[in-house]
């Protein structure tokens, strides 16, 4: 079989793709890139700077400005990964809800895809990675040797992002992180340009109803080729 050089693993928000990712690339000792975390910066720098996340143009402009970085934990806070953004530590502020609230627009755009697009195929050439995101066996490493794609009902993402974020002190309703994540889908589906869809020769991971170990379990045995199926 051969060990992978590259693993991805796409899926919906609050599939579980940066928890199980993380543990993935530990156990292989691979490096972890969560694409999300680089969209949100770009997010982030949009916010900061007032423009509007439906403002197509002026995004390309930042895009090409902004000095994204996703590198190992600098910090010992419960994070899997630090993030930079135009060398400043943005890790945690990349996660506040306004982001979760715009990313999506910001991450349809053409240009801004491409130039991080370009930049995960980068690191990939360089190192063993473990890639997750939404796009990743689907346009961004089609090639990729190994292909997951990790999902969970909308009722099981929206219960596991409260108990992150009453983890984190912020209470938030059930409800509402629901309709948010149903919007996210929503947006993520049918934008024109790599939408959120499952490459051809992706293997299925349902993990409703499973603990982290046992979800972990799973993609490890699809990384092996150990099980194929969900
Ligand atoms: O995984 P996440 O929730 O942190 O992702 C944030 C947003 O970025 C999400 O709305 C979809 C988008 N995204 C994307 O379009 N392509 C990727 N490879 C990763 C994330």
């Amino acid at each position: 079989m051969g060990t992978p050089r590259t693993v991805a693993i796409d899926g919906p928000a609050g599939a579980g793709k940066s928890t199980i990712g993380a543990l993935v690339a530990e156990r292989l000792g691979y490096l972890f890139l969560d694409t999300g975390a680089m969209y949100r910066a770009v997010a982030l720098a949009a916010m900061r700077r007032g423009i509007d996340p439906d403002d197509g143009p002026r995004l390309t402009q930042l895009a090409r400005e902004i000095r994204v970085a996703i590198g190992p934990p600098t910090v010992r806070d419960g994070r899997a990964y630090t993030v930079l953004l135009d060398g400043a530590d943005v890790t945690w502020a990349i996660r506040a809800p306004e982001i979760d609230r715009i990313v999506s627009q910001v991450a349809r755009v053409p240009y801004v895809r491409d130039v991080l697009v370009e930049q995960q195929r980068e690191m990939a050439s360089r190192v063993r990675i473990v890639m997750v995101g939404r796009d990743i066996g689907s346009v961004v490493l089609p090639d990729a040797e190994r292909k997951v794609f990790l999902t969970a009902s909308a009722a099981e993402r929206a219960r596991r992002r409260e108990e992150e974020l009453a983890a984190r002190g912020e209470k938030r309703s059930r409800s509402e992180l629901l309709a948010e994540i149903l919007r996210r889908d929503e947006l993520d589906s049918t934008r024109a340009v790599a939408p959120l869809k499952a490459a051809p020769d992706a293997i299925l991971v349902e993990t409703d109803g499973l603990s982290v170990r046992e979800a972990l379990d799973r993609v490890l045995g699809v990384i092996e080729r150990r099980s194929f199926a969900t």
